[in-house]
């Protein structure tokens, strides 16, 4: 690892950004932060914490543990998509489902414009599939679609912009 992390900067690399994972070790938490420390000790470039920061809360552990302030976000931002905005403003409130509800649509109809349905479908009930993980409102989305094909019902179910409302 600490040899990896040398090669990297020696061929040219200006940060570097580690998953606090191995690849054996997939998802499943917990992220080795504690690891990060000791690539940080052995480099001169800006090095970049991934895995596992989810809320601000996480942010500021994976910092004190890591040593590091630079992050980057992956599930964690996909689930809470001003997570970013929040660990900025050491917010801790989750997004609230009104803020969420134009993104959610916009990103539908953005989908239409470079996927196939099918695939539109696909990758729509994905992100529904992560925000039901923080939003009570997803999760009733969620069952609604899941099953669903039709782009045509979706657009249907999906919330009214303004209110977030559900179709
Ligand atoms: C929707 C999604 C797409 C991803 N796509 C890629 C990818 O194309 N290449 C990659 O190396 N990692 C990809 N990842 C993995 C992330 O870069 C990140 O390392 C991983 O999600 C762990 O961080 P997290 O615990 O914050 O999610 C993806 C993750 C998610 C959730």
């Amino acid at each position: 690892m600490l040899d990896n992390a040398a090669a990297i900067e020696s061929a040219g690399a200006g940060e570097l950004t580690v998953h606090a994972r191995t690849r054996m070790q997939g998802y499943a938490p917990p992220a080795h932060w504690e690891e990060l420390g000791r690539i940080r000790q052995h480099i001169n470039i800006p090095l970049i914490a991934n895995g596992d920061i989810c809320t601000v809360d996480d942010y500021h552990r994976c910092v004190a543990i890591s040593g590091t302030p630079d992050v980057m976000l992956g599930r964690g931002a996909v689930r809470m998509p001003f997570l970013a905005t929040q660990i900025r403003a050491n917010q801790t409130q989750t997004d609230s489902w009104a803020r969420l509800a134009p993104l959610l649509v916009h990103f539908w109809q953005e989908l239409s414009t470079t996927l196939s349905p099918k695939d539109r479908v696909g990758r729509i009930k994905q992100w529904i599939n992560y925000l039901r993980q923080v939003h009570p409102e997803a999760e009733v989305l969620w069952h609604a679609i899941r099953l669903e094909k039709s782009t045509q019902i979706i657009d249907g179910l999906l919330p009214n912009p303004e209110t977030g409302v559900l179709g």
